[in-house]
C-alpha cells in the first residue's frame, strides 16, 4: 500500500482527484473523510492542507504527494519532485490596490507586502535590488491592503477573480507554477514499484489529454 497526499480543498483538489480517476483508480470520497482507500489499486489517499504536504512527504508520513510547485519551492524541498503534471497552472504575482500608481518594482522599495510566500518573494525582491517589509500570513492575503495591513500583496493568481474581487491589480510575476508529483526519497522497493506504475498511468493520461 502506498500513501498519496493531495490538497483537501483548493485549486489543486479537483484536478488531483480527476487525475487519479483518469488513471483508472476507483475510490469513495466524501467531504468530511480525510483518508480513503482505493478500491482497485493499493493506494491510500490523504486529504491535507497543501502547505503541509511537502513536509509530510519529506518525513515519510506520506509516500507521495501532489502539490503546487510554488508550495514545494517555498518549503525548500524541490529535491522531492518526481515530475511536473501539467495542470493547475498558476503564477505567484505581486498586486497593488487598483487605484494606486505603479510604474516598476522599484516602487515597492520600503513598502509593506503581505504574502504566504516569503522565501520566493524575498529572493525575487533581492534579485531586483528592492528592500521591503514582508508580512507572512497563511491565507486571505488579498484582504491585507483593504484593512490597512499592507501596501501590496504577493499571492497565487489563477483566474484572477480573487484579485478582481478585492480591488487589486496584478503588477509583477514572481514565479510560474503547476502541479507536481513528489515522492519520499527513501521509498521501499515495493513502494517504488507502485510509484512507477502510477507514473506510467499518469503519463498515459497526459498523452491522452493532448
Ligand atoms: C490561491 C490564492 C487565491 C486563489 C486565487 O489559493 O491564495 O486564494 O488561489 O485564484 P484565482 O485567481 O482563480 O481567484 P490556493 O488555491 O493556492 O490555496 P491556499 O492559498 O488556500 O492554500
Ligand atoms: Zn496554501
Ligand atoms: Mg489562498
Amino acid at each position: 500500500m502506498i500513501r498519496l497526499a493531495i490538497q483537501k480543498s483548493g485549486r489543486l483538489s479537483e484536478d488531483s482527484l480527476s487525475l487519479i480517476r483518469e488513471c483508472g483508480i476507483g475510490f469513495l470520497s466524501s467531504t468530511f473523510k480525510l483518508k480513503t482507500e482505493a478500491t482497485n489499486f493499493p493506494l491510500e489517499i490523504l486529504f491535507l492542507r497543501d502547505d503541509d504536504i511537502p513536509g509530510y512527504v519529506q518525513d515519510g508520513v506520506a509516500d507521495l504527494g501532489i502539490v503546487g510547485q510554488n508550495v514545494l519551492v517555498e518549503a525548500g524541498l524541490t529535491s522531492l519532485q518526481v515530475e511536473a503534471l501539467g495542470f493547475s497552472k498558476c503564477r505567484l504575482s505581486l498586486a497593488v490596490p487598483r487605484g494606486e500608481a505603479y510604474n516598476s518594482v522599484a516602487d515597492l522599495q520600503g513598502k509593506n507586502i503581505a504574502t504566504s510566500y516569503p522565501q520566493l518573494l524575498g529572493s525575487y525582491l533581492a534579485g531586483q535590488g528592492v528592500q521591503a517589509q514582508l508580512h507572512t500570513i497563511s491565507g486571505s492575503v488579498e484582504i491585507a491592503p483593504s484593512i490597512g495591513l499592507a501596501d501590496a500583496i504577493c499571492d497565487i493568481v489563477s483566474s484572477g477573480s480573487t484579485l478582481l474581487g478585492n480591488g487589486l491589480r496584478e503588477v509583477e510575476t514572481v514565479f510560474r507554477s503547476e502541479a507536481v508529483l513528489i515522492a519520499n526519497q527513501q521509498l521501499a522497493p515495493e513502494k517504488r514499484e507502485l510509484l512507477e506504475q502510477l507514473q506510467f498511468r499518469m503519463q498515459a493520461v497526459r498523452r491522452a489529454r493532448r
